[in-house]
């Protein structure tokens, strides 16, 4: 395992997607946002994500100088197209725009078509809520098959479509839920075989709809389930109509593509003025904070602290990064040119 610094880590991806034909603006935001990824703790949507990326520009699938727009307006909903720019782009100005008009028309829903992968969801809603708007984000209604089985069910139909909702806190820092509706994201599986571990029981079936902790099942035709048995399947199910039927992707996005992003924002102080509302916010969040832990914890955290306690220590003690990590990185960087250090 390597440490390196943010800055190291930021440089490195910026002249990476620079090279690959990324105007520089835009490279610098994709180094931000997948460095904070890596920064909060969420290795599997940071750096990690490079030679992917890079592949995806090669196979057209990224259109890395895209600037996305907002082809559809009202004074309550905005539809971008999101111009199969940098997923996290395209998420970026999204939400830029459901925080303005959120500002504007207190609640409002934003949409996002033609759009790749936007990273780690809570980047987005963090940014809402640091601007004092409540957000909830969603991916998905791609349609399947996906890779994860609906509660019940012995076949793949669903992706992992995950939620985030950013909630402005007052005095005490912003509350941050953001988390994939199965019970475990698809790359702790591939973690957990490459170490030759088993996964813990309840997170997949095999091809054949039996329960299984053997990671190579899912790699054989077998299938996540949803987290939380038919609750966290119905949250997964209400992801998969807001971004497959809500968002207008089937229209938009082409050889049947379908399935987009979702952004619905109201702002803090729609209902008492923000100052009021902080207070509330704070009341909610302390009376939590001082429920004493359970035996086997040493605290209570709130929803976003653990993302903030590794930032805190990443930006002091560096960031992990896995060696075959790292060398994918710099072969990337090689095939374009570019010596990463
Ligand atoms: N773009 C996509 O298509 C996509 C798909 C799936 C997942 N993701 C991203 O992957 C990341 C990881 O997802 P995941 O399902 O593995 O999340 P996870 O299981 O790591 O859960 C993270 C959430 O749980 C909270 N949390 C964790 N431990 C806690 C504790 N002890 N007390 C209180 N709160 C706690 C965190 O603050 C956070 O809100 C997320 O950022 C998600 O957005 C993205």
């Amino acid at each position: 395992m390597l440490t390196l610094t943010a800055k190291r880590l930021h440089d490195a991806t910026k002249r990476i997607f620079v090279a690959a034909g990324t105007p520089p603006d835009l490279a610098g935001q994709m180094a931000d946002v997948l460095v904070e990824s890596n920064l909060v703790g969420h290795d599997s949507h940071g750096v990690l994500r490079i030679p992917a990326y890079v592949e995806s520009i090669r196979r057209g699938g990224i259109v890395p100088d895209a600037r996305p727009e907002v082809v559809e307006e009202t004074a309550g909903s905005a539809l971008v197209d999101g111009k199969y720019a940098f997923g996290h782009i395209a998420a970026a100005f999204a939400t830029e725009v459901a925080v303005r008009k959120a500002k504007e028309s207190k609640a409002v829903v934003v949409s996002i078509v033609r759009c790749n992968h936007i990273g780690r969801l809570g980047e987005w809603a963090s940014r809402a809520a640091a601007k004092d708007v409540v957000a909830f984000v969603c991916v998905g209604g791609s349609g399947g098959p996906g890779i994860a089985a609906p509660f019940g069910g012995a076949a793949r139909a669903l992706s992992t479509n995950p939620i985030s909702i950013g909630i402005p806190g007052g005095e005490l820092p912003d509350m941050l839920v953001d988390f994939a509706t199965t019970m475990i994201a698809e790359g702790k599986v591939q973690a957990a075989r490459a170490k030759g571990a088993q996964l813990p029981p309840g997170c997949i079936l095999d091809k054949n709809g039996n329960p299984s902790t053997n990671p190579e099942d899912l790699y054989a035709g077998g299938m996540l389930l949803p987290f939380g048995g038919h609750k966290g399947y119905g949250l997964a199910m209400v992801v998969e109509l807001l971004g497959g039927a809500l968002a207008p992707g089937e229209k938009f996005n082409g050889a049947g593509r379908r399935g987009g992003a979702v952004i619905i924002a109201v702002d803090a102080s729609t209902f008492h003025p923000l100052a009021d509302y902080r207070k509330s916010a704070d009341y909610h969040l302390g009376r939590i904070k001082e429920i004493p832990p359970a035996p086997g914890f040493s605290a209570v955290m709130l929803p976003g602290e653990p993302e903030r306690r590794s930032k805190e220590d990443r930006l002091r003690d560096g960031i992990p990064v896995a060696e075959a990590t790292w060398n994918a990185i710099v072969e990337t960087g090689k095939s374009l040119g570019v010596t990463v250090e």
